[in-house]
């Protein structure tokens, strides 16, 4: 784990598995359901913290990430909400259509790629689903009396999640349905005083219209989060490098057109992994040598810059040798 992530990732955020019930689920907008887990023996979760997302493994034999959006002080219930993907591979689809109350799923983690880092105030953007894991950190920022304010897009506001919980706040949250007011106005993200964090989540291209925003901006002003991997250019080197493992001293011949994970499975060294797309974060690895080609969708420049991490399920080496720390 890189040191950033150490230094902010809470001590408590646990990863494991364990087998939960959908004990209720319910329409919370216009294709966005929510889905309530517990324990089936009324056991206590792993804690977590906002920001942080659950693998849901679904009966079709797919992996999922979601945000975790309920009462983070709640410790028998995790609560996701699920948009129903416009050309969903299978997993909202399953979710919206075929999982019923009493179903059990296997969930892993909780894991933390967004972590909600002190600042003297927030701006948080979301677009559409992108508001689940903002919604902790708002009640995050109140608890610790943190100013911030909310702008919330979405295509229309009876497919906007939340709203009803959301209206507590008045007026520090604006909601910006796309058919009433056009796409959010972004230059708030420039316009903030020194100190302030903005916090962003939702579909590609309100991301990307964020950075190129935000671009010039200091390291760490803007944190975003993907759920699906974004769009990433050739690989540096199109030849095969080495990938060394520190702690065997075994050398893996990684060839063009095969991942690093699956060149170390196929070399019997397995990396825990769950999205394979560079989006939850799970195969997380140390590089202690060399240049990682980085192609991910979770770290921020400065943290590519360091070099010190990499995701092996999609980035590759820019240099000859990688040594890793596995
Ligand atoms: Fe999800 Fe690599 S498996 S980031």
């Amino acid at each position: 784990m890189s040191l950033s992530r150490l230094a902010s990732a809470p001590p408590n955020d646990a990863v494991g598995k364990v087998r939960l019930q959908v004990t209720r689920k319910r329409l919370l907008a216009e294709g966005v359901c929510g889905l309530e887990l517990t324990s089936p023996e009324c056991a206590r979760l792993p804690d977590w913290t906002p920001g942080s997302h659950i693998d849901l493994s679904l009966g079709n034999g797919l992996t999922r990430q979601y945000s975790l959006c309920g009462d983070r002080w709640d410790p028998y219930t995790y609560q996701v909400a699920v948009l129903r993907e416009f050309e969903s591979r299978g997993g909202s689809a399953y979710i919206h259509d075929e999982l019923t109350e009493g179903d059990l799923v296997d969930i892993a983690g909780p894991r933390n790629n967004f972590p909600l880092a002190p600042a003297d105030g927030y701006l948080f953007v979301a677009g559409g689903i992108g508001i689940t894991p903002l919604l902790p950190m708002l009640e995050q920022a109140d608890l610790l009396g943190t100013p911030w304010r909310l702008l919330y897009g979405g295509r229309r506001r009876s497919s906007m999640a939340f709203l009803d919980r959301l209206a507590a706040w008045g007026d520090r949250v604006e909601v910006c349905p796309q058919d009433e007011s056009g796409l959010l106005d972004l230059a708030a993200v420039t316009a903030q005083p020194p100190g302030t964090k903005v916090y962003c989540c939702g579909p590609g291209p309100l991301l990307d219209a964020a950075r190129s925003t935000a671009a010039g901006l200091p390291a760490g002003h803007l944190r975003t989060e993907r759920f699906v991997a974004g769009v990433v250019p050739p690989p540096v080197r199109s030849t095969a490098f080495d990938v060394e493992l520190a702690r065997s001293g075994v050398t893996v011949t990684v060839p063009p057109g095969a991942s690093v994970l699956d060149a170390l499975a196929g070399a019997g060294v397995p990396v825990l992994a769950s999205c394979r797309q560079g989006v939850c974060g799970t195969c997380e690895t140390d590089v202690l040598a060399g240049v990682p080609d980085h192609r991910d969708s979770l770290l921020d420049e400065e943290e590519r810059r360091r070099g010190d991490c990499f995701y092996p399920c999609v980035s590759r080496a820019a240099s000859d040798r990688l040594v890793i720390d596995a």
